[in-house]
């Protein structure tokens, strides 16, 4: 069976989960689920990333050990993720063994290649609040021009630390050739073009190693060094799966590692060239999407307006959420969340559209027919069309879902629900029944419903209860969602006249 392996970053622990992780998250999921759908081997990896001075320091905060701190964050996502239906196949926590052990293991082959040697890298300090800066961070910070702490504003001092590099370097030309040879590698095409001039730009080493704090994976032989938070974080993509003890795990390379923009340099100029120096194969595909803001704004810690998967889940079920978050906004752009935009869009597009068309289709059979499916009599072209158009997002929404395409591909199974709404209006079913041709009213009712049922299957991976229970009205049968495969049930034809459907029971309610 061909394998599809999808991964989500991995969260950090010294924050509860928000809109920003559940998007990921969701995200792969929906891949994973279309490709389970689709017939492939699928593994789905998501994870906390528990190691790095910032846990350290939050757990400082509160009095606790890192690991404290990072026991309880890790519950709240695996809390969460039930509650959201994401079907990941594994959880990896960077505390473990088993990824420590990979770690140290890539570490181990980055130094027998070469590619790893021992200097000393400059750090800033500021002695009152006994913490260390990088350069990068007073930058941002805005510090960088009198060097003063981005806390409590004092100068900081320039000190020397002794720590492991990565020859970063000696990769460029190999990444800038592998960019340009592999045009679907980074995704979309903007962030492709803006690491290339990065990359072109010139790389400098990259400092692997830390002695200034002591929560995470040792340096294998060097026990004064931390592994650097980064090439621990990046490895649990191989430690998941069995690296080392696999040499190349079965399900490498990735498909597609799903990121946020911010952390698209990691994943597409560092991780790569460790690879390359490691020996081990690429992933083909890593898609960086865009960032939200809350009603027009930036979520922040200090404002505390980040939006919390409660305070969704409250008021709106877990498919409602996947829907609008992978509809409202094109995978890779930046977008705002609103109450009102979700509101507007449930109504239009679920409750109006989708829930219509299922209503009124099993309404009509049930009160014209009993409930049954009579036999198809002659093809009309606005059959054939419509028959047409729902064949043809099979296929669409596959081509759309390999380029993380998600608002392509649901606006193409909204078209085919417009169509079958159309498709009502021009036969007008009441007026079938009201002359008495039941061979046409047979013919326009099951072409209604075989377009229902393909559609439900198409939105499986987005809306899996609701389209479960769509399916269940359909099928008058329980339907396993997980064991569905669309070489059993993707054709147009599979019911037969003769089955009955069940009575409607609304599945989108409109929402005020
Ligand atoms: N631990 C690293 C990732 C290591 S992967 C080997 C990390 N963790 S994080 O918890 O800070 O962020 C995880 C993801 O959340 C990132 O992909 C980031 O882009 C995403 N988001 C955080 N805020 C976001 C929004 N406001 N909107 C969308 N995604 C955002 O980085």
């Amino acid at each position: 069976m061909e394998k599809y392996y999808v991964t989500t970053p991995i969260y950090y622990v010294n924050d509860e989960p928000h809109l920003g992780h559940i998007y990921t998250t969701i995200a792969a999921d929906v891949l994973a689920r279309h490709q389970r759908l689709s017939g492939r081997d699928v593994f789905f990896l998501t994870g906390v990333d528990e190691h790095g001075q910032k846990v350290q320091q939050a757990a400082e905060a509160r009095g606790i050990a890192p690991i404290e701190l990072a026991d309880q964050v890790v519950e709240r996502y695996r809390d969460l993720w039930p509650e959201l239906e994401i079907t990941h196949n594994d959880f990896i926590r960077t505390s473990s063994g088993r990824h420590k052990k990979g770690v140290q293991a890539m570490w181990r082959r980055l130094e027998q290649a070469g590619a790893i040697y021992k200097d000393f890298y400059e750090d800033w300090y500021c002695v009152p609040c006994e913490s260390y800066w990088t350069e990068t961070q007073l930058k941002d910070a805005g510090c960088w021009d009198d060097k003063h702490c981005p806390d409590c504003r004092r100068v900081v001092e320039k000190v020397q630390e002794e720590s492991y590099f990565f020859r970063l370097s000696d990769y460029q030309d190999r990444l800038i050739e592998h960019i340009r040879t592999h045009p679907d590698f980074i995704a979309p095409a903007s962030r492709r073009n803006e690491v290339l001039s990065f990359v072109e730009g010139g790389l400098n080493d990259l400092s692997v190693s830390r002695t200034t704090f002591s929560w995470g994976v040792p340096v294998p032989g060097d026990e004064g060094h931390v592994v650097y938070v980064w090439i621990d974080a990046l490895t649990n993509y191989l430690s998941a799966i069995g690296f080392p003890d696999q040499g190349v795990p079965d399900y490498w390379p990735a498909d597609v590692h799903l990121i946020g923009k911010d952390i698209l340099r990691f994943h597409t100029v560092y991780w790569p060239c460790m690879l390359m120096a490691a020996d081990l194969p690429l992933p083909k595909r890593v898609f960086a999407h865009g960032w939200w803001t809350v009603e027009g704004e930036k979520m922040s810690k200090s404002k505390g307006n980040a939006l919390r998967p409660a305070d969704l889940l409250k008021d709106y079920d877990a498919d409602v959420i996947r829907y609008f978050l992978l509809r409202e906004v094109p995978f890779g752009q930046d977008g705002d969340f609103s109450f009102e935009a979700l509101k507007q869009r449930y109504n239009t597009e679920l409750a109006n559209d989708v829930g219509n068309l299922l209503n009124r289709s099993l309404a009509m059979l049930n009160k014209y027919r009993d409930g049954v499916l009579g036999a198809v009599g002659d093809e009309r072209e606005i059959d054939r069309a419509l028959i047409a158009d729902v064949q043809g997002m099979q296929q669409d929404v596959a081509e759309a879902l390999e380029r993380q395409a998600f608002h392509i591909a649901l606006e193409r199974i909204n078209g085919v629900v417009r169509h079958g709404n159309r498709y009502v209006e021009e036969n007008a079913p009441w007026a079938l029944a009201r002359s008495g041709d039941d061979a046409r009213l047979d013919t326009v009712l099951y072409h209604l419903i075989e377009t229902l049922r393909l559609v439900a299957v198409q939105l499986l991976p987005f809306m899996p209860e609701k389209m479960a229970r769509m399916l269940e009205q359909i099928h008058a049968a329980d339907v396993d969602v997980a064991a569905m495969r669309l070489a059993d049930v993707g054709g147009w034809g599979l019911l037969k006249a003769g089955h009955r459907c069940r009575k409607p029971s609304p599945v989108f309610p409109r929402m005020d």
